[in-house]
């Protein structure tokens, strides 16, 4: 699996992935405003294609939430990461595709000596979601309302992160 740069070539392939039903049922509020937001380059955001083999599987947004322009997550402590992730296909669901691009978008996170943590916000009724992030490590902090979202906020500290050996195998800094 590696983990690229969406582009504006890949507009299609995320309007029909966000008309997936699971798609929509983890995250059903929000525009993200693909026409736009591909083509836009901001240092406090990456959004990334996962591939395998080179076919496109997933989704993943990693942002620096401090810096982030819409405040979505309100004030903020600096060097902190919060990451939205999502399988495009259904048939690509429970096949370990997640784990391992939650993997590579920690050890991509934790590359920055910086950061002390890594943010999510499941919606509060996904509790698959809040499984998948706990077997990663990440703690429940609260219960907290984004917008029309009821969501938990769950947190992974950098003494917690479990690092992928096949991923990183020299351990980072
Ligand atoms: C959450 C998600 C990225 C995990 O990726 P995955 O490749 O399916 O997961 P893995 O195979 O690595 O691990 C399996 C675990 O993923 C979670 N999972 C599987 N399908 C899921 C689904 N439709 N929705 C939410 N979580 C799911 C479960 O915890 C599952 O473990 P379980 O079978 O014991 O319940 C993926 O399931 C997904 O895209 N779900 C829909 C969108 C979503 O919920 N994103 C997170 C929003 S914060």
């Amino acid at each position: 699996m590696n983990l690229r740069a969406a582009t504006s070539a890949d507009l299609e392939l995320l309007r029909h992935w966000d008309e997936q039903p699971h798609v929509v049922a983890s995250d059903p509020n929000d525009d993200w405003g693909w026409e736009v937001e591909l083509d836009r380059t901001y240092d406090w955001r990456e959004q990334l294609i996962a591939e395998i083999d080179d076919r496109p599987i997933g989704f993943l947004e990693i942002i620096d939430p401090a810096r982030e322009e819409s405040h979505y997550w309100g004030e903020c402590a600096p060097n902190l990461r919060a990451i939205d992730i999502w399988i495009g296909e259904a048939t690509d669901l429970g096949k370990g595709y997640g784990t391992q691009m939650m993997q590579l978008a920690l050890a991509r996170c934790f590359a920055d000596s910086a950061v002390t943590a890594v943010l999510v916000d499941p919606l509060a009724s996904n509790i698959r979601a809040h499984r998948f992030y706990e077997r990663l490590g990440f703690q429940f902090v609260e219960r907290r309302q984004f917008g029309a979202d009821d969501c938990y906020v769950y947190q992974l500290d950098r003494a917690n992160w479990q690092i992928d050996p096949a991923i990183a195998p020299h351990p980072l800094p």
